[in-house]
């Protein structure tokens, strides 16, 4: 049976796209049982119900704090049943309820060579630094803001000449790539959280998985 698998965003959600493209076209064994999202108008519900996957809404405002949002949140996730939570640029900071709720089942896709770069503006903090590298890492989703054990980072080349969008747009097709690939990888059980580190066929991964791309 492939892995049950919430997705949570909040936008455009063109890495949702990436997944329901190759849940599609059979290049990836997983199956999404719930796009979630935090904003009504994010374009991602509309590519959900267009591919025929379930979704779900509930606007943050109208809870009093953090925790009480994500206990809501967790119940309309525990209603699809799914093993795993692939985290789409839900631009969200989860509480430690959630976190420990959920703990080893959620990952995120970070727009940076993580540890580099947590929190946002990446690529113009990339480009300000002269970096020569940049890229995305998926992770496991600790308490610690994009700082959970790395499963697969994708790098590039950065052109000091290029701006922030055309780098960010670099990234994300990037991204398309990384993240189906590493949840699957999860979804398969080659890659495990235990005891707070990623594990990858059964040996604990020290570093991530790197590719490099054009
Ligand atoms: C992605 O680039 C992702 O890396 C970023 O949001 C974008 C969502 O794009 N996530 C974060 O910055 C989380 N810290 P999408 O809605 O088109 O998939």
């Amino acid at each position: 049976m492939p892995c049950r698998t919430a997705i949570l965003i909040s936008g455009s959600g063109t890495n949702l796209q990436s997944f329901i493209d190759k849940v599609g076209d059979g290049t990836l064994d997983l199956d999404l049982c719930l796009v979630f999202s935090n904003k009504p108008g994010a374009f991602g519900l509309e590519r959900a119900r267009k591919a025929g996957i379930p979704t779900a809404c509930i606007e943050h405002g109208d809870f009093d704090d953090r925790e009480s949002f994500d206990r809501a949140v967790a119940a309309v996730i525990d209603e699809a049943r799914p093993d795993l939570i692939v985290l789409a640029g839900f631009m969200r900071i989860l509480s430690p309820w959630f976190v420990q709720y959920y703990e080893g089942r959620i990952v995120n896709i970070h727009p940076a060579l993580l540890p580099k770069y947590p929190g946002l503006n990446t690529h113009q903090r990339v480009l300000d630094a002269g970096d020569e590298w940049h890229g995305s890492t998926v992770h496991f989703v600790t308490e610690e803001l994009d700082g959970g054990p790395r499963i697969l980072a994708g790098r590039l080349r950065v052109d000091p000449a290029e701006t922030a969008d055309e780098l960010q747009h670099r990234v994300q097709t990037v991204e398309h790539q990384i993240y189906p690939q590493a949840a699957g990888l999860v979804g398969s059980g080659r890659v495990e959280f235990v005891n707070g580190e990623t594990w990858i066929d059964g040996e604990v991964a020290e570093k991530p998985i790197v590719e490099t791309f054009d």
